[in-house]
């Protein structure tokens, strides 16, 4: 029998991806919480799961010992950075101090528990950022996210602190990502403004889920028969080989879905300081936070050029005709998007 990966946050946008391509070795159970039941039952399946909020640190002990994971791969958080910034003690509760309960409950089996951190743990001044640069928070988000690497790895020295970009991609019905409401956006004439200047190297949430599996997998054999590797341990980030702004980023997307480019519109994240844009961000947003994944890629992490991981996002289905568009005019009313984490 496959053994059993516990993959908490697994309604969210990386642990969606994240169960859906671990059954081919493992056994995934996934947790959720806001989640109502219902809905649980339609997006899980057949697949283990259950309710849980993980800011409890007795119904966190009670879940490991009843679901007896081989693996740990923690992704849920609280990832609006605003929501964090209005409300630190529950970012505290979530993004810190269950992070690092679960650690001490896996260190304490000794099974490979991996921590899903950010790059926005930096401040954007120093890319592009190695494992070992020390982490320069400059909002609530980051501060508990680079806490939370550093309680981990006191409470469980073989935990895996992966740091991820930016990630591509949908959620699971009824949430919407960034990158859904930007094509969303786009698909219906919107202009969009975009940060010029917060630089990222994004990748889909699949080709995350893929690296991470492949960490959680390092130093099993037989069992999840995915690699004959040391056990992979300590901080490695998981970027993607392509460095681009939120701003070309939208513009490449234009263009794949051949939509006018000028629907992407540039502003700076200087801008969000002074107060320049329509939204008022709470949480200071990082400008160029891209992270040298080098070890990842010398592991065999090895992220397809974006171009390519974008077409797989934007079915041909969604893709205009010039001629189209001709008379098409975009609506007046800009959106604003940042990407949260
Ligand atoms: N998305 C990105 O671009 C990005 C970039 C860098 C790093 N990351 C990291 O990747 C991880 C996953 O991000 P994501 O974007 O996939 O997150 P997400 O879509 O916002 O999903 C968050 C998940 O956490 C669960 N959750 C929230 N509060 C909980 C609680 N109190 N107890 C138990 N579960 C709770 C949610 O369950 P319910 O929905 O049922 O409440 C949901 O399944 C995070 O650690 C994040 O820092 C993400």
């Amino acid at each position: 029998m496959a053994p059993k990966l516990l993959i908490t946050g697994a309604t969210g946008l990386l642990g969606s991806h994240l169960l859906r391509a671990s059954q081919e070795w493992w056994h995934p159970v996934g947790t959720y919480h806001r989640t109502t039941r219902r809905q649980a039952l339609s997006f899980f399946g057949k697949i283990d799961h259950g309710r849980i909020d993980l800011g409890d640190y007795s119904e966190t002990k009670a879940m490991v010992a009843d679901v007896q994971p081989a693996a740990v791969i923690h992704t849920a958080a609280i990832t609006d950075l605003d929501y964090c910034e209005r409300y630190p003690d529950e970012s505290l509760r979530i993004n810190l101090n269950a992070a690092t309960d679960l650690a001490a409950l896996c260190g304490d089996k000794d099974i490979p528990f991996l921590f899903t951190s950010a790059d926005l743990v930096f401040d954007g001044a120093g890319a592009p950022y190695a494992e070992d640069d020390p982490p320069t928070p400059i909002n609530v988000f980051g501060e508990h996210r680079a806490l939370a690497e550093e309680g981990i790895i006191a409470a469980y020295e073989d935990a895996v602190i992966a740091r991820l970009p930016l990630l591509i991609g949908y959620g699971s019905p009824g949430r919407e990502s960034f990158y859904y409401k930007l094509v969303s956006s786009f698909r219906r004439g919107q202009e969009v403004t975009l940060f010029g200047d917060a630089i990222r190297s994004p990748v889909s949430a699949a080709v995350a889920a893929q690296g991470l599996l492949k960490i959680a997998g390092s130093g099993f054999e037989d069992d999840v028969n995915i690699a004959e590797t040391e056990r992979v341990v300590g901080r490695i980030h998981l970027g993607g080989r392509d460095q681009i702004s939120l701003f070309e980023l939208g513009q490449l997307t234009l263009r794949i879905l051949g939509l006018q480019e000028q629907l992407a519109v540039p502003v700076s994240v200087l801008d969000s300081y002074a107060g320049l844009l329509q939204t008022t961000f709470l949480a200071a947003r990082s400008a160029n936070v891209t992270l040298d994944s080098s070890r990842a890629y010398e592991l065999g992490y090895d992220p397809p050029p974006l171009p390519s991981q974008l077409e797989e996002l934007l079915p041909p289905a969604w893709r205009v005709q010039a001629d189209v568009l001709e008379d098409d005019e975009s609506d007046p009313e800009a959106a604003e998007l940042d990407e949260g984490t």
